[in-house]
């Protein structure tokens, strides 16, 4: 089985086509033809955005406004803590510090802010320690907001048809601090109010909600950008001179997703070859209690959980391109064309029930963001590397959870705990294996340039020849 599988990668996995992957450069004069128009469909863009959050306040009744998260685990020493039914209020609204148009480069580079924003839920701790000693816990409200997020970074445009279409975002998030509010009740009237106040990085509970966070910006940003840039005819923008640019864009990303596709390509003959199309990933323990006000509590136990198939990593569509001085960039997404995802075995105590099961869920929607980096001054592939490797979205998830029979209650915050833990960490356990490919199917063609002889010419002509002059 794996030997056949192992043919039929060695056969697609033929190399790149070493001679046919040249850019087709834009000459001088057509780049200052390009120019002119540039202020104008920038103004544009930037109106139509701004429009566009405008149309976001009227419609605030008919758009979502209320994400929600999965539920976050996470556990200091011998406390576990909980954060669950987690809701981002949000009516998307995006400012616009700077948002530049590059005709020549196909891509738009963006500075916007997104100002402060609150994830509300609730938080139950657990000291595991001391449950057999004196089975105390808390629980309450919390709220944890965000100040001054902004995003920057590039986003490569596509053409298709007559549209520019956004579609690789390049994009980095910032924020300055963190407050983290609780509520509780110490006993029927007394409530506790408090509220720390952290530097970003430095707050764990605000890091592992960031994860999903930032799905969901760069999706609404995604979906936001989109709805105004593909109204852009191409040619009507370009006074019908877009041909050379339409060329150069095609080159180029021919040449982008061919030198991406024969290195994703190697990387998955070392994920088969080492038999890790299916990855480990960390179990979670959960302390759980049946309903707020009751005193039993629970244990989940999760064991292994697992992801799978490695081996069905593919291009999600035309990557982009960009090369200064200094580098090339390849960056675009990937995602599983089967993720599948679980724990085989989980077991959980309530009361008197001795339970076990599994969990599995299909994710039919995963995008991974990646972005490689060509070095020129080596003429060789020698720094080649991942620049990045992100999760952006999972969605589409259809989840089956088997055992639990007589706790069915319990079994919507079993699918939270797992998919949550799934963003938070397992995703993370993942990112690293397709890396680690990556890195194996880079360290080859090294290998390959290296070597003394017609072959490792042919090799090293080719690496030097992917850059423009
Ligand atoms: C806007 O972005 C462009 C491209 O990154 C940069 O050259 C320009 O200086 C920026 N303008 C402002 C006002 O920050
Ligand atoms: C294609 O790549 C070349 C070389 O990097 C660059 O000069 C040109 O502007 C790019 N064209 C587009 C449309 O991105």
């Amino acid at each position: 089985m794996i030997f056949k599988l192992l043919l039929v990668f060695f056969v697609y996995c033929g190399g790149f086509y070493k001679n046919g992957i040249m850019s087709q450069e834009l000459t001088g004069e057509y780049v200052e033809f390009l120019e002119q128009f540039r202020p104008v469909i920038q103004e544009n863009i930037v109106s139509a955005f701004n429009n566009e959050m405008a149309r976001n306040h009227r419609r605030k009744d008919f758009i979502k406004t209320v994400h929600n998260l999965d539920a976050i685990l996470l556990s200091l020493d011998n406390t576990k803590i909980e954060i669950s039914n987690m809701k981002l209020p949000w009516l998307p609204d995006f400012k616009v510090i700077n948002l530049s148009v590059n005709l020549c480069k196909l891509c738009l580079d963006i500075d916007f802010k997104l100002g402060d924003l609150t994830v509300h839920g609730n938080f139950e701790t657990n000291n595991m320690a001391l449950q057999k000693v004196l089975p105390v816990s808390s629980n309450g409200d919390i709220s944890i907001t965000f100040h001054d997020i902004s995003v920057t970074g590039r986003v490569g445009m596509l053409i298709q048809g007559d549209s520019f279409l956004p579609e690789n975002y390049d994009v980095e998030y910032a924020w300055g601090e963190t407050e983290l509010a609780v509520s509780y009740f110490v006993d029927k009237e007394t409530k506790v109010q408090n509220k720390i106040t952290s530097p970003t990085g430095e707050q764990i509970i605000a890091e592992a909600i960031w994860y999903q966070l930032k799905e969901i910006l760069t999706k609404v940003l995604k979906d936001q950008l989109k709805a105004v840039v593909v109204e852009y005819s191409v040619q009507e923008s370009l006074a019908d001179e877009d041909e050379k640019l339409r060329a150069s864009a095609k080159s180029n990303s021919t040449k982008a997703n061919s030198l991406f596709d024969s290195l994703l390509c190697a990387a998955k003959d070392y994920l088969v070859a080492k038999d890790i199309r299916q990855i480990e990933t960390p179990p979670f323990e959960v302390l759980y209690r049946g309903k707020l006000s009751s005193t039993e509590t629970g244990i989940f136990n999760s064991g292994p959980g697992y992801i799978r198939d490695l081996s069905t990593l593919s291009r999600l569509s035309d990557l982009s391109l960009f090369e200064d001085e200094r580098q090339l960039f390849v960056y675009g997404t990937l995602g599983l064309r089967e993720f599948k995802h679980g724990y085989e075995q989980f077991e959980t105590k309530f009361e008197d029930n001795e339970l076990s099961g599994s969990v599995k869920a299909q994710v039919y929607v995963t995008e991974i963001f990646v972005k490689l980096s060509f070095d020129k001054n080596q003429g060789s592939c020698q720094k080649t590397k991942v620049e990045k490797i992100e999760a952006r979205l999972l969605s589409d998830i259809e989840i089956d959870t088997s055992g639990l029979g007589s706790l069915s209650w319990l079994i919507p915050k079993a699918q939270s705990w797992v998919m949550g833990h799934l963003r938070s960490t397992s995703m993370g356990v993942l990112l690293k294996s397709i890396e680690e490919a990556f890195n194996y199917a880079i360290e080859e063609e090294l290998k390959k340039t290296q070597k003394n002889d017609p072959e490792g010419e042919t090799n090293r002509m080719f690496w030097r020849s992917i850059f423009s002059k």
